[in-house]
């Protein structure tokens, strides 16, 4: 969700006022997906590399997730969307991690789509977590480092998208045209597509013009095509 600091530049208002449209463009992206029939949504709402930001801006967003997280979960809730949590939550503040548990708790059983959150998150981290993992079972001798496909699933289950599939589809907004650290693995295959759009003014015709554009790809897997 890049672009909230130059969304507010643009318009001489401070770069907190950005983050707080990107929220509401974030509830706009969150029901289009949802009447898209989208199964699963994962958003980068906050990267191990954004530790490095002023304080007071790191503030400012914790605050802002805090918010969010009390206000928006009702209406969340209310929709039958299930909200999890992925990155490094040791380092984020003890209220924002208890209101994710809470807000995990709540929607667990939610089924119409699955949206994931990652705040202090980071494809590096998540692949070493996932390694350690596999060291971790493979020093206990439950996986065979010779048997290729049993190392992939067992390093698999040690990412924090352990349940969900591949990336289909990956949006930046920004102008910018790289990955920044967001789900490395997971995104092997994925169709990479690339806005000028800044993210507070992310409606759903761009979201429907990124789906569009998605649908007609073709998708060969390292295959040829049939
Ligand atoms: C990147 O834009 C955006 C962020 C670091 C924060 C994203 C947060 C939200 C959209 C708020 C709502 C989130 C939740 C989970 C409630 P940037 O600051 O890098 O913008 P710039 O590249 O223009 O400086």
């Amino acid at each position: 969700m890049d672009g909230n600091g130059r969304w507010a530049k643009e318009r001489h208002l401070p770069r907190s006022f950005g983050h707080q449209r990107g929220r509401r463009a974030l509830r706009r992206l969150i029901e289009s997906a949802r009447r898209a029939h989208i199964p699963v949504l994962t958003l980068f709402a906050f990267s191990s590399e954004n530790w490095i930001r002023p304080q007071a801006e790191i503030d400012a967003l914790m605050r802002l997730f805090a918010h969010a997280l009390e206000r928006d979960i009702e209406a969340i809730h209310a929709n039958g969307i299930r909200v999890q949590f992925i990155g490094e939550r040791d380092r984020l503040p003890p209220k924002i991690t208890a209101l994710m548990r809470d807000a995990e708790a709540k929607t667990a059983q939610n089924q119409a789509l699955r949206l994931l959150i990652a705040v202090s998150y980071g494809g590096q981290w998540d692949i070493l977590q996932a390694a350690i993992g596999l060291a971790r079972t493979a020093q206990n001798g439950l996986v065979d480092l010779n048997d290729a496909s049993q190392v992939r699933v067992c390093f698999e289950q040690g990412l924090a998208t352990s349940d969900c599939p591949p990336v289909d589809l990956f949006i930046r907004t920004g102008g910018e045209q790289r990955m920044s650290n967001f789900l490395l693995w997971q995104s092997a295959y994925a169709e990479l597509y690339f806005t000028p759009c800044l993210w507070p003014a992310f409606s759903e015709q761009h979201f429907v013009t990124a789906l569009t554009w998605f649908a007609e790809r073709n998708r060969r897997f390292g295959g040829v095509e049939t």
